[in-house]
Order: structure tokens, then C-alpha cells, then sequence
């Protein structure tokens, strides 16, 4: 089966051009790796391409969010989902920046010092009769600054942080058609969880 790039659109509806095949363990094919090699593996051969390539690699940093970089995170944000919340942004920034001891976690992404882009997640203790995991309620990458590892790194600083809580599973609830950052959960590892949601219209 023969999978494409999807696009930076989130939409999810635009494809790119690159083809890719990737066989999963249990036969299901999805958007992700693009060979069998291990994670590390193909990272390090996109590091020796760029190096080849004579491209400058920036410093890629993760770290908590301050509140310097709410300018940053909202740009992002409005960006990607072309609507500015910024009401809601400070909002996030009092609850998550520097609560980490509350379980609760807003990491931002940096290239050379530049924010590029960001992750939110919290510990929740014994929601829908769960015992206490990890939750990532949003994560973005600046359009120009996609397909370098970002987002792997920041998911991957972000479940280090829940484990450090003490927690063992890690779950994120995405929207249906948005097939770029489910081929991303998947590329990490994730898998449908055994909760459904539910909703109806309050008319
Ligand atoms: C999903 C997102 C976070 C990925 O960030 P990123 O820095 O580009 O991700 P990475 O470079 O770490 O990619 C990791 C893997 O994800 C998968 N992936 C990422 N982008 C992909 C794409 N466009 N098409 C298919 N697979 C893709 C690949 O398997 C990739 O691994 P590979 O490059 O070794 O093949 C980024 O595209 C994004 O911010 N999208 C919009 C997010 C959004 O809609 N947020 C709102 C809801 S939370």
C-alpha cells in the first residue's frame, strides 16, 4: 500500500509528493516511518542528509514555556489554525507555564532561540475511571519548521516529564480528519485506547 506525505495543511485534505510504504506489525499500513529502520536510525540519516547539504543545523532546545514566549505561541497557534485566541493563550499560560510540579506541562521548542514550536499536556488522576496517565491536549509546529523531528522531540521531553510523575500511559484525543497529526501519534507509537467519545447538539 502506497502512502503519501500529507501536506503542512491541516485540513489534512492537500498531499505532498513523497511516497511512502510502511509495514506495521499486525499488516496495517499507515503514514509513518517510511522504513523499517528504527527511529534513530532514519533520524540520523535526515541529520547526515542536511549536514550534506550544507544546511545549517540550528540548536534545537526543548524547554518549559515562559512567559516570554506567549508572543511566540500565539503566532504559532493563529498560524496553523488561522484564528488568534490570545484570551484563551493567557489563560493556558497562567495554568501550565511553570506548573510542573502540579503535573501540568507547556514545553516550547526552540531553534536557535527562536520558538518554533510548543506542547501542552497535565496528569489527570482517575478521569473517566482511569488510573492517573498523561495527557497531551495540544501540540503544534511551525509550518516551516516541520519534518525535522520537532515534534517527535517534543512529545518525546513531554512523556519523560509524565514519567517522572509516575505515570505509564500517555493518551491524546485528536479530531477525526486530521490525518497529519494522527499519522504523527501513530509514528510514535500510539494506538486507539479503549475509550470512545461521545456528544450531542445542545440545541
Ligand atoms: C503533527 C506535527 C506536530 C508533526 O511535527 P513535526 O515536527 O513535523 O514531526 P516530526 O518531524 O517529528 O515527524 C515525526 C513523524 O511523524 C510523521 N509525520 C509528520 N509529518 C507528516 C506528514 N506531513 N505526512 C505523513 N507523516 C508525517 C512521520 O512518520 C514522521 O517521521 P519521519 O519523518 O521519520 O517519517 C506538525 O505537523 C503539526 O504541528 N501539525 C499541526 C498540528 C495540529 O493540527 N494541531 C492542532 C491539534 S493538537
Amino acid at each position: 500500500m502506497h502512502l503519501m506525505r500529507i501536506n503542512g495543511s491541516e485540513s489534512g485534505a492537500r498531499m505532498g509528493t513523497r511516497t511512502r510504504t510502511t509495514a506495521r506489525p499486525g499488516g496495517a499500513a499507515l503514514a509513518s516511518g517510511g522504513s523499517a529502520r528504527p527511529r534513530d536510525a532514519r533520524a540520523r540519516t535526515r541529520a547526515a542528509a542536511r549536514r550534506r547539504s550544507g544546511a545549517i543545523e540550528p540548536q534545537l532546545e526543548i524547554r518549559p514555556a515562559r512567559p516570554s514566549d506567549l508572543a511566540p505561541v500565539i503566532a504559532i497557534d493563529t498560524e496553523v489554525t488561522g484564528l488568534a485566541k490570545p484570551a484563551y493563550w493567557r489563560g493556558i499560560f497562567r495554568r501550565y507555564a511553570d506548573s510542573a510540579k502540579a503535573g501540568r506541562h507547556l514545553l516550547v521548542a526552540t531553534a536557535s532561540g527562536e520558538v518554533v514550536g510548543f506542547i501542552i499536556g497535565e496528569v489527570r488522576d482517575w478521569e473517566f475511571g482511569s488510573p492517573p496517565c498523561g495527557w497531551v491536549f495540544g501540540i503544534d509546529v511551525r509550518p516551516g519548521a516541520r519534518l525535522a523531528g520537532v515534534g517527535t522531540k517534543l512529545l518525546a521531553a513531554i512523556v519523560k516529564a509524565f514519567r517522572r510523575s509516575g505515570v505509564a500511559t500517555v493518551r491524546t484525543i485528536l479530531a477525526r480528519e486530521n490525518a497529519l497529526v494522527l499519522s504523527f501519534f501513530r509514528s510514535q507509537g500510539m494506538m486507539a485506547g479503549p475509550f470512545i467519545s461521545l456528544e450531542m447538539e445542545l440545541g
